[in-house]
C-alpha cells in the first residue's frame, strides 16, 4: 500500500475524469466560484492527480458522501491524513473526529449543552450587542469591516456564552483558523498558521479547564455532564475544546461573509431594510452562497459505489460543501444571492449525524446582527474592496472597508 499526503494514495476509479488542479491554491481558494463549476461539469467525483484522492462537488454525492456515517467515516479525519497512518497534530476532536458508537454518547452531552433553550435564553444578551455595535459603525464614519463588525460580535458574545473567564479575541479567531488549516496539505496556509500554536494551544487548553469557565455558560454545563459521571472531565474538557475550536472562526467567516453579500446586492440590503424579518433567511442564503466551511474530507471505510463509481475502502473525499451548495441542477439561479430564498437543505453546516451542533448558536448570532442592521441601516457603501482571506477549509474575508448609512 502506498501512502500519499498523509493518507492511502488510490489510483484514479474507472470512468473517472484525471485533474492536476490544486484545490488548496490561495489564489483558487480566494475566487473560488470558477473551480466549482468546473468541478461539478467535470462528473460526480473527480481524480486530483496530486493529491491521489477523489473530491465531489455535486449536490447529490456530495450530500451522500458527508451524510453516510456507515460508509463514509470520520474518525480516521476529516482532513487529508488519515489517522490510521499518522499522529495528527492535536489529540482528535472526540465529536468531529469519532464515529458511532463513541460519538453518540459525547454527541448527546454537546447536543444538550446547546440546546435551542439554552441558545434562546441568550437571545436578548445578543440582541442587545447586536444593536450598541451597529450603533457604535453608525456613528464611526468608514471602518475595517471583519474586525470592527464581523469578528468583534463573536468577541463579545461567544465568551460569554461559553462562560469564559479571561478572552482574547486575537487567540479564539487564530486557533479556529489553525484547527481549520490543519485540515489541509502541508502547504504555505497551514504551516504559516502552526507557527502560532506554541503560542495559542496552551491558551486554549487552559481555557477549557473547568475552573476557567464561570457558571450558567455552556462550558460548565459541559463539565457537569462529568459530575453526572456521563462523561469523564477530561472529555468535558474536550468537547469544551470543541466549542473554541468550531464556535469563532466560523461564525466570524459567516457573518463577514453576510456582509460582503448585503455589500455587494444593494437591492438585498434595501429589502432586508424594509423587512427585518428576513434577517434569518438572509443567514440561511448567506451560508448557501458562500459556505463557511468550503471543504470536509471523509475516508471509506468499505468498498462502496455512489453515483456509479467504484470507491475502494479507505479513499480519501473531498467533499466540496462550497460547491454542492451552488449546484445549478439542484438549485434555481445557484449563483445569486435572493435574500428571500429560504434554501432548505443546504450543506453549509453538514448534514447527516455529524452536522453542526453549534447551528442554533450560530443563527443565533446572525439572526442578531442582522435585524440590528436591519432597524438601523439603510444602505451599505464599499470604502476599501474586499479581499479574502484563504484557509484550506475556510471560505472567510481578510478585510473590506464599509460605511453604514443610517435609515
Ligand atoms: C460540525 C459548519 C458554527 C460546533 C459542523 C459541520 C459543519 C459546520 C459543515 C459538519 C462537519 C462534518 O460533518 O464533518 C459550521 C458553520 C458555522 C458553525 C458554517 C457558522 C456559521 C458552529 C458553532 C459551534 C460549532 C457556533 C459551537 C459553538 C460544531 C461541532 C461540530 C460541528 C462541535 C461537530 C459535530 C459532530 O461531529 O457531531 N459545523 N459550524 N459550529 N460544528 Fe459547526
Amino acid at each position: 500500500m502506498e501512502m500519499h499526503e498523509g493518507h492511502i494514495a488510490i489510483d484514479a476509479p474507472e470512468g473517472v475524469a484525471s485533474w492536476d488542479i490544486d484545490p488548496y491554491d490561495a489564489a483558487l481558494l480566494a475566487d473560488p466560484a470558477p473551480y466549482y463549476a468546473e468541478l461539478r461539469a467535470k462528473g460526480p467525483f473527480v481524480y486530483l492527480t496530486r493529491y491521489r484522492m477523489l473530491v465531489c462537488g455535486r449536490y447529490a454525492e456530495t450530500r451522500e458522501v458527508f451524510g453516510d456515517h456507515d460508509r463514509f467515516v470520520s474518525s480516521r479525519g476529516v482532513g487529508l491524513q488519515d489517522f490510521l497512518y499518522g499522529e495528527p497534530w492535536r489529540s482528535p476532536s472526540i465529536v468531529l473526529e469519532a464515529d458511532p458508537p463513541y460519538h453518540t454518547r459525547t454527541r448527546r452531552v454537546i447536543t444538550r449543552a446547546l440546546s435551542p433553550r439554552a441558545v434562546a435564553a441568550m437571545k436578548d444578551l445578543f440582541r442587545a450587542e447586536a444593536g450598541a455595535l451597529v450603533d457604535r459603525l453608525l456613528a464611526h464614519g468608514p471602518f475595517e469591516a471583519v474586525s470592527a463588525c464581523a469578528e468583534a460580535f463573536p468577541a463579545t458574545v461567544f465568551p460569554k456564552a461559553v462562560g469564559l473567564r479571561e478572552s482574547d479575541t486575537r487567540r479564539l479567531v487564530d486557533y479556529g483558523a489553525m484547527v481549520f488549516n490543519a485540515l489541509g496539505p502541508d502547504n504555505a496556509l497551514r504551516s504559516r498558521a502552526m507557527a502560532r500554536a506554541g503560542d495559542i494551544v496552551p491558551w486554549i487548553n487552559a481555557a477549557c479547564a473547568r475552573e476557567n469557565l464561570v457558571a450558567g455558560g455552556f462550558g460548565a454545563a459541559l463539565h457537569a455532564a462529568a459530575e453526572d459521571e456521563e462523561i469523564t472531565p477530561q472529555e468535558a474538557g474536550m468537547l469544551v475544546r470543541s466549542l473554541l475550536s468550531a464556535g469563532v472562526d466560523t461564525t466570524v467567516s459567516a457573518l463577514g461573509n453576510a456582509l460582503w453579500c448585503l455589500a455587494t446586492n444593494p437591492g438585498a440590503m434595501a429589502a432586508l431594510a424594509a423587512d427585518p424579518g428576513l434577517a434569518r433567511p438572509c443567514f440561511e442564503e448567506v451560508l448557501r452562497v458562500t459556505s463557511p466551511v468550503h471543504s470536509f474530507c471523509r475516508t471509506a471505510g468499505v468498498d462502496t459505489e455512489v453515483g456509479g463509481v467504484a470507491i475502494r475502502a479507505g479513499t480519501k473525499i473531498l467533499c466540496c460543501l462550497g460547491a454542492a451548495n451552488l449546484d445549478e441542477t439542484h438549485w434555481e439561479a445557484a449563483s445569486e444571492f435572493r435574500i428571500a430564498r429560504r434554501p432548505m437543505g443546504h450543506l453549509a453546516f453538514g448534514v447527516g449525524i455529524h452536522n453542526c451542533v453549534g447551528q442554533t448558536l450560530a443563527r443565533a448570532e446572525g439572526e442578531a446582527l442582522l435585524t440590528a442592521l436591519a432597524e438601523r441601516v439603510a444602505r451599505i457603501e464599499i470604502t476599501a474592496p474586499p479581499v479574502w482571506r484563504p484557509n484550506n477549509a475556510i471560505r472567510a474575508l481578510d478585510r473590506m472597508g464599509l460605511r453604514f448609512v443610517p435609515k
